[in-house]
């Protein structure tokens, strides 16, 4: 399929500031863009599979969007790879597909290099992603952050960072991250 899927993993996307903006972009771009929710949709945590399988087998290009919690993602997308990921040789359908993360971080870029008060670059927090992305062998795509998300960004920041976010999932754009 030409469309670009978007798994969006949000706890709290009423509360959100930046990834419902981004998402409301995505929406109206829905002549090229799907957008599947896993907190509207798994509110239970009962995650299906097969429908997940079935659903990511039907794009070639897929954005995983989440803010950044615990240098990390949040749980229901971790626990939506741990079931619909199926760890080990059987897990073959994604091979070829274009993968990439799309993220929110709290805290601002200059924090997230050696010196910084972070000392890890997003490059390396996101080693997980990237090598379960080679695990099964997806073509990794370059990540899309807009730092300082939590307090610094302005609300023009995030309107331009929501008009960059379209372009990187509709692959109008090369690699795309914001900083601020
Ligand atoms: C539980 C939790 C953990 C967080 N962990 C981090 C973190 O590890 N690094 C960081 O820079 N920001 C962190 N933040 C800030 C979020 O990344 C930030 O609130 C989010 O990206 C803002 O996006 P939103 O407006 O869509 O919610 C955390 C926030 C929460 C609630």
């Amino acid at each position: 399929m030409n469309k670009t899927l978007v798994i969006l993993a949000h706890p709290n996307i009423e509360t959100s500031r930046v990834n419902r903006r981004w998402r409301e972009e995505l929406l109206r771009h829905s002549d090229r863009i799907d957008v599947h929710e896993l907190y509207a949709a798994y509110s239970d945590w009962q995650i299906d599979v097969w429908q997940e399988q079935e659903r990511l087998e039907r794009y070639d290009r897929v954005i995983l969007q989440f803010p950044l919690y615990w240098y990390s993602c949040p749980p229901l997308l971790k626990k939506w790879f741990d079931d619909v990921w199926t760890y080990g040789s059987s897990g073959t359908k994604l091979r070829g597909k274009s993968i990439g993360t799309a993220i929110s971080i709290g805290d601002q870029k200059a924090n997230y290099l050696p010196e910084g008060g972070v000392s890890f670059t997003v490059d390396q927090i996101l080693a997980p992603f990237k090598a379960s992305l080679r695990h099964v062998g997806a073509i990794e795509l370059p990540p899309f952050a807009l730092f300082g998300a939590s307090f610094r960004v302005s609300d023009q920041e995030v309107e331009n960072s929501a008009a960059a976010y379209v372009e990187y999932v509709s692959n109008r754009a090369g690699a795309a991250c914001e900083s601020i």
